[in-house]
């Protein structure tokens, strides 16, 4: 029955049947994630970079050792994602060979965000999904403190070093491209910088990349003392243990990376004064690289940001993606008085914040 509203249907019988198809989108949303969990966790998407040319059914499953009509079943799901293609070998024959997007799922290179793709579908982080609507409808524990016996976010990853390194390889991949896009796109936000601290800067990966485009910076990586203690070493960034409510090092720069989203409005402003206190006062600055939900111009990342938010409601005690009203907001209560927005390749945007 077509809905209608004093006799007049408000919706097509087009609009109708598009909706009956999309529905399955929502039902069935989490397939192509888990296909896509399974070829990675398989190396499916190593063992075809590495084979110089298209690999057969057979010759995958062997290099596997598989169950040929699974894999198959698998690869045929992935090809109609187009996640992997088939080329022809010979006139008979067919073999599967790596799209740009399953070269974005090996588990090394420059690019892969395969890491990324096993945190945010591994169990710990999708158990508190199943508490937000509990949440929303007033229940006082965080979605992740109700899956997680209490713990919250940060409490839990320090018990458990092994989900810890898990966090720390997704974030270091996500890191990878965003820096990537900020020393291609705005290399000038480095410019005349001799000291920079990265602030929740993890297992330094950020800071690698700039002190390697910049290498007159030295760079201080700032995390916490359990984070620090499992970064790799590299030259020309100190790995500094610490606590961002307390104290931050002092610096000509802060960077601050996919920190504040984890936090709400008040702790924001706490850790943003600990950074304005770190930096010269006259030439001094914060250097955020976030992203800003609701920009006026439309943002071809604009639903990753979204996205996003929805995960920070999921798996933060408050934290958000903001709007750039909410982001001014933040800076002027924690004693800033002017910022600049530049926008990069990545959902991500640059704000420059100055005392
Ligand atoms: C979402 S991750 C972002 C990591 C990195 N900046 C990036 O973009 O990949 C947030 C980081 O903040 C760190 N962090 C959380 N609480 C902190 C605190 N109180 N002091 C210092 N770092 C903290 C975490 O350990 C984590 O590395």
């Amino acid at each position: 029955m077509a809905l209608e509203i004093k006799g007049e249907r408000i919706y097509s019988k087009e609009e109708e049947e598009t909706a009956k198809k999309e529905i399955w989108k929502y039902i069935l949303g989490f397939v192509p994630i888990a296909a896509v969990k399974c070829a990675i966790e398989l190396g499916i998407p190593d063992i075809l970079e590495n084979h110089e040319t298209p690999m057969t059914l057979a010759e995958l499953t062997s290099k596997l050792g598989c169950n040929e009509s699974l894999l198959y079943r698998i690869m045929r799901f992935l090809i109609h994602y187009k996640i992997f293609q088939e080329k022809p070998i010979s006139e008979t024959l067919v073999g599967y060979t790596q799209t740009p997007l399953s070269r974005l799922l090996t588990r090394q290179g420059e690019n892969s965000m395969a890491d990324m793709v096993l945190l945010l579908n591994s169990p710990f982080i999708l158990a508190p999904w199943h508490k937000l609507s509990a949440w929303l409808l007033g229940n006082k524990v965080f979605p992740f403190e109700a899956a997680h016996d209490g713990k919250d976010f940060w409490g839990f990853i320090a018990a458990n070093p092994n989900h810890g390194k898990l966090f720390n390889d997704g974030m270091a991949c996500d890191a990878r491209v965003a820096v990537a896009a900020v020393v291609e796109g705005c290399s000038e936000v480095f410019e005349g910088l001799k000291t920079v601290v990265d602030v929740g800067g993890g297992d330094g990966t950020a800071l690698r990349a700039i002190v390697k485009a910049f290498p007159w910076i030295k760079g201080i990586n700032y995390d916490l003392p359990h984070v620090v203690s499992m970064a790799p070493a590299f030259p020309g960034v100190e790995h500094v243990g610490g606590n961002m409510f307390d104290d931050v090092p002092k610096a000509d720069a802060v960077y601050l990376m996919k920190v504040l989203h984890d936090w709400r409005d008040e702790e924001c402003i706490e850790i943003l004064k600990k950074c304005r206190e770190a930096i010269p006062h006259d030439t001094g600055k914060v250097i955020i690289v976030e992203s800003i939900v609701e920009q006026k111009e439309d943002h071809e990342f604009k639903e990753v940001g979204l996205m996003l938010d929805m995960l920070m409601m999921a798996q933060t005690c408050n934290g958000k993606e903001r709007t750039l009203e909410e982001w001014s907001y933040v800076f002027r209560e924690a004693g800033f008085t002017r910022h600049t927005v530049k926008h990069i390749q990545t959902y991500h945007s640059i704000i420059e914040v100055y005392p």
